[in-house]
Formats: C-alpha cells, structure tokens, sequence
C-alpha cells in the first residue's frame, strides 16, 4: 500500500501541493483527478523523487520513501510512466523495451513475451521507431516499459490525453486487468474525471494543491457539487 501523509511541495513561490494526505490499497486503482494545475504531476513526481517535498511522509508497505533516490524508488518497485509518455522517439518498440527493462530482475525474453502478450500491437511492430507510433500505441509502449521492470505500483500520469474515446476505454480495461490479476497498486492521474473515476475504485480530488474530496470513486462520481465545482462534469 502507498500511504501519503501531510505531503506538501512548492517551486519558489508556488505551492503546487498542501498538506495532501491519502491512501492507495494494493491491487486497486486509485485515481488521482482535478482540474489543470491541480497538483496532479506534482504528487506522482514526489513520489518518484523527482522534486523534493517541503514536508509529508511517503510509505510504500511501511518502507519510507522521502529522502530515498529516484533510482532506488524504482528499484523498490515503484513503475511511472510520466505526462505525454515520455517513449525515446528514434528508438524502435523493442529498444524502448530494453530500456525499462534495465532495472528488473527477469531476462529480457522473458519479460518480452510478457509485454507483448499484454499488447500484441507492440509485437506486430516491435521494429517500427516509437515516433511513428499513434497515440494509443505510445501509450501502451510507455506503460510495457514500465511494467516490464515488474513493479509493484504502477503511476500513470494522463494516459487518456489525446486518446480516442475507444482507445481509452480499452486502456482502461487493461489498467484494471493488471491490478486484479498481477496486484498491482495503480495510481492513475487524469484529467479525463468520468474515465478515471470508472476503473477506479477510490479517488481523490486535488483542487489547487489539496484534497478537495477522498472517497469511494462511486461516491465522488454521484456528488453534484464535487462534479459541478472541482471536475467541470457537465450533468
Ligand atoms: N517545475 C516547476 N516550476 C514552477 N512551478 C511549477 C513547476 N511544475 C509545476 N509547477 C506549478 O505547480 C502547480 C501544479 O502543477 P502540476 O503540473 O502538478 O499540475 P497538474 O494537476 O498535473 O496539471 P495538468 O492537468 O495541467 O497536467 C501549477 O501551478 C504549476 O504551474
Ligand atoms: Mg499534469
């Protein structure tokens, strides 16, 4: 289980999370949603030690994370594929691939097999350059590299940005397939309110760096003023 307690960061002047506290169970999705400028990338990055908190406690089944590197974050199994993917555009889906799988266990084969079974488009075009991907073949890419180091909590920062409705719902599918089936902790940032808030089982809401809501995702869903002020949910 992730635990954030108290969790607060800024950039200079800018207060970009205050006092954010909540909980992620293992083998759920927990969506992390709010308008733009929310907080949102702030909280994964932390996380990831990507910035520094000015204060607040991150635990990962117990073991703090605050004060630990990025490096060993992933290594204690902690998977982020960041906003817009972030895939090496003049690498192939197979290098790319490689990449993620530097820091895990399995051999490469191994893990191979396994990516592409999870998404068989990635086989058919394992030699084909990540730029010359869609936008639904990226995203999958960049969450195979992640998974590919087998972790146990897996951020994903908007993966629905710029997705097709269709294309969404399938990823979405399978973001809930890995977590019922491997028990996988996800923390799933979007923007996209009614997508994230039907694969998830729980949600919180940033709204301006704090936690406007926390809640069973069926409860913040059915809430008209959370929908109305924080989520811009036309009815
Ligand atoms: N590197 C930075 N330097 C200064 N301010 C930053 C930096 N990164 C983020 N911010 C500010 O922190 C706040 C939170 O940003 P963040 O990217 O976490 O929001 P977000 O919820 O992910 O938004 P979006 O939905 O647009 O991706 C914003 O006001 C943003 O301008
Ligand atoms: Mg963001």
């Amino acid at each position: 289980m992730i635990r954030v307690t108290g969790l607060s960061v800024s950039y200079g002047a800018v207060h970009a999370l205050r006092d954010v506290s909540f909980e992620a169970a293992t083998g759920s999705v927990t969506a992390v949603i709010g308008a733009n400028g929310a907080g949102k990338t702030t909280l994964l990055r932390a996380i990831s030690a990507l910035v520094r908190p000015t204060a607040g406690e991150i635990d990962l089944d117990g073991t703090r994370l605050v004060g630990k590197s990025t490096e060993n974050i992933a290594r204690l199994g902690v998977g982020h594929v960041p906003e817009g993917r972030g895939v090496i555009e003049e690498f192939t889906i197979e290098e790319n691939l490689r990449l993620g799988a530097l820091h895990g266990n399995e051999s490469f084969s191994v893990g191979l097999a396994d990516q592409f079974e999870l998404f068989p488009v990635l086989e058919e075009r394992r030699k084909q350059h990540a730029g010359t991907l869609s936008g639904g073949e990226r995203q999958m890419l960049a969450m195979a590299r992640a998974l590919i180091a087998r972790p146990s909590v897996l951020l994903l920062d908007e993966p629905s940005l710029g997705l097709a409705p269709l294309v969404t719902a399938e990823l979405m599918k399978t973001i809930k397939e890995l977590c019922e089936t491997r028990k996988l902790t996800v923390i799933l940032v979007e923007q996209n309110a009614m997508s994230a808030l039907r694969v998830s089982e729980h949600a919180v809401v940033l709204h301006l760096g704090r936690v406007a809501a926390d809640d069973r995702s069926e409860v913040v869903a059915n809430d008209e003023n959370l929908r109305h002020y924080y989520l811009g949910m036309a009815e």
